[in-house]
């Protein structure tokens, strides 16, 4: 396993990083717990040290498996959940980043984390109602009491980013990324280098689209965490990328890995990511998706993919963080 840091901090990441949200096990079809478990310590067993959570995914379960599988090693990782989204009793999310609201949130996580400090604490959306002035105060206190070691963002703009940088620093960012979804190159990019951001892509592997499992006729339940992503329900986009996905695989095959290594390793060419955070509740898939971090993309292959997805709408914000 390779390892970069991330941001201003001192933690050590591992290049793969372990994603979360399908362990929860609502919008994703999973095995039973035991397996999700048994994922998670996979991907500890093979190198990985950074696993990345929310209370959200799965309405506290997936915090709860994280736990399960990792409180016996708990010094030797890095654990970053989420803030600021809250559901009520009927499981309606809404975001709230209301001082009071922060501050019980973190000692929720902490319980069904089964940990005294969280060593990544990261605003998870930007929430239009509560100014960043005051979460940052709540985040304050929590990095003074020591329950969180850094604060990180996520779905942030570079307004916000700078906005919040007035009250409290922020050390990362957690950002929608991946060869088929590449805004934040336009941008982005420039401005956390300068201000040593680390960079956390989710979706990389555009859930599922760049696994190849994902075919022309895929059929888009309501269960389906993909229904509120263009990429899918945009079905002419959609089957765009599935034309993608096919000279995508071309190449892997060429190469002799598998269309996911590719993606993930095509996302590490680029410094400013910090940990590939591949969401799997899938022991075999952790394990195969690992092996990426030791792929390295000669310039020819890097240019030669860079002419597949050139096309200019690939590089739209498929996630707006401010209402329209
Ligand atoms: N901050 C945010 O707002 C935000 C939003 C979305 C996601 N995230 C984070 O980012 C993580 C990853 O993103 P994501 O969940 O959207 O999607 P993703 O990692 O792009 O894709 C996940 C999908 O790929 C499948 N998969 C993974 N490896 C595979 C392999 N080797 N072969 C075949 N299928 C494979 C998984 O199924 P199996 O389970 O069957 O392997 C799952 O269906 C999440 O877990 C979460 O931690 C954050």
């Amino acid at each position: 396993m390779k390892f970069r840091r991330l941001g201003k901090s001192d933690l050590e990441v591992s290049v793969i990083g372990y994603g979360g949200w399908e362990i929860g096990g609502v919008g994703w079809k999973v095995g039973a717990e035991e397996e999700s478990i048994e994922a998670v310590r996979s991907a500890f067993e093979s190198g990985v040290n950074f696993f990345d959570t929310a209370p959200v995914y799965g309405f506290g379960r997936s915090e709860e498996v994280v736990a399960d599988a990792l409180s016996d090693v708990r010094k030797d990782v890095i654990i970053a959940t989420k803030v600021g989204l809250i559901w009520d009793d009927a499981k309606r999310v809404k975001r709230c980043l209301r001082k009071e609201s922060v501050l019980r949130e973190i000692d929720d996580s902490l319980r069904r984390l089964k940990t005294d400090h969280v060593d990544l604490y990261q605003i998870h959306w930007p929430d239009p109602e509560t100014p960043l002035e005051e979460t940052a105060e709540a985040l304050q206190r929590i990095l003074e009491q020591g329950k969180a070691r850094y604060i990180g963002v996520s779905n942030f703009d570079i307004g916000q980013m700078e906005e919040i940088s007035e009250y409290i620093p922020i050390v990362s960012l957690q950002i929608s990324y991946s060869m088929l979804n590449r805004y934040i190159e336009r941008e982005i990019f420039d401005y956390v280098r300068k201000h040593d951001i680390g960079v956390i892509p989710y979706s990389p592997l555009e859930r599922g689209l760049l696994t190849g499992k994902i075919t022309r006729d895929y059929v888009i339940g309501d269960d389906d965490a993909r229904k509120y992503d263009r990429n899918f329900m945009d079905r002419e986009r959609f089957q765009r990328n599935i034309e993608r996905v096919e000279k995508l695989k071309e190449v892997s095959a060429r190469l002799g890995i598998s269309l996911s290594q590719l993606a993930i390793s095509w996302l590490l060419h680029h410094p400013e990511i910090r940990t590939v955070i591949v969401g799997s509740a899938n022991p075999e898939h952790v394990k195969q998706n690992i092996s990426a971090a030791e792929i390295e993309l000669d310039p020819d292959v890097f240019a030669e993919i860079n002419d597949i997805l050139s096309d200019e709408e690939l590089f739209e914000n498929l996630y707006p963080t401010r209402p329209a």
